[in-house]
C-alpha cells in the first residue's frame, strides 16, 4: 500500500513539474486578453479565472486588455460587430474606460470584472462605468467621438495578430508572443500557470500551488 501511495504522489510532482511553462519575464508576467462585450467565454474567462488570479497574484502580473470582439473596421470609419449594434457600442465603451484607467491597473482590472459579471454583462449602460467612479461625461462622449481618437484603430490592430492565430474570443497572450498552447492552458488553468511560473522563482515567495 504505501509504495502505491508514493507511486501516487510521485506522479502528481512530475506532473507538476513537467507542467511548469516559465512565463516570468524581469518580475512580471504580461497577460493580454481580447475580450468581446457579448461574449460568454469572455464572461467566464474573466470572471472565474483572470479576476481572481489577479487578486492573488496582482504584485506580478501587467495585464492588458483589447475590448474588440470580432469586428471589421473599415476604411470610412464604420465598424461592423459579430452581435451588432449594442455589441460595437459595449466594446466602444469599453476602451474609452479602460483608455481613462490606464494608470490604474486595480481599478482597470475592477472594472472589466464589474462588465463580464454576470449581473452585469449586456446590459448596456454605463452602470460600470459609474461603480467605478469615471465620469460618465467623459466617457460618454468619448463614446459618441470615436473620430476624436485613434482607440477603435488602435483596438483593430492589437487584435488582429491573436484572432488570426488563435481563433478565439476570449483570446489570452503572454507577453506578447502569441501562442496556442498557451492560450489553450490559460482558459483551462490561468491560476495555476501563473502560481507555477511564480514559484520557480524563490524571490517572489509564492509557493504550494494547487495541481488543476
Ligand atoms: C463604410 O464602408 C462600408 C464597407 O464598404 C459600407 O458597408 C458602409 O455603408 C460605409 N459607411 C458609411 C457611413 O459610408
Ligand atoms: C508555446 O509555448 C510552449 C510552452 O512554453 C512551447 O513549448 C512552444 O514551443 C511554444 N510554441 C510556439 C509556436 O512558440
Amino acid at each position: 500500500m504505501a509504495s502505491k501511495y508514493f507511486l501516487t504522489l510521485a506522479a502528481c510532482f512530475l506532473f507538476a513539474y513537467a507542467d511548469v511553462i516559465p512565463l516570468l519575464e524581469g518580475n512580471k508576467i504580461k497577460i493580454s486578453t481580447g475580450t468581446g462585450a457579448f461574449c460568454g467565454d469572455t464572461v467566464n474567462f474573466v470572471t472565474n479565472h483572470l479576476v481572481p488570479t489577479y487578486n492573488q497574484y496582482k504584485e506580478f502580473l501587467e495585464i492588458e486588455f483589447v475590448p474588440w470582439g470580432r469586428a471589421t473596421l473599415y476604411e470610412n470609419g464604420t465598424i461592423e460587430c459579430r452581435w451588432g449594434n449594442n455589441d460595437c457600442w459595449a466594446n466602444r465603451v469599453h476602451r474609452c474606460a479602460i483608455n481613462h484607467l490606464k494608470d490604474d491597473q486595480d481599478a482597470l482590472v475592477a472594472y472589466m470584472g464589474c462588465e463580464f459579471s454576470q449581473r452585469h454583462a449586456w446590459l448596456g449602460s454605463y452602470g460600470c462605468v459609474h461603480q467605478i467612479g469615471l465620469n460618465l461625461v467623459e466617457i460618454d462622449y468619448c463614446v459618441n467621438n470615436p473620430g476624436l481618437d485613434t482607440l477603435d484603430e488602435d483596438a483593430a490592430a492589437a487584435a488582429s495578430g491573436p484572432v488570426e492565430v488563435l481563433d478565439f474570443i476570449p483570446s489570452v497572450v503572454f507577453n506578447d508572443q502569441i501562442n496556442q498552447t498557451l492560450h489553450t492552458a490559460a482558459l483551462q488553468r490561468l491560476n495555476s500557470l501563473v502560481c507555477f511560473s511564480l514559484a520557480e522563482a524563490p524571490e517572489t515567495g509564492v509557493f504550494g500551488c494547487p495541481i488543476l
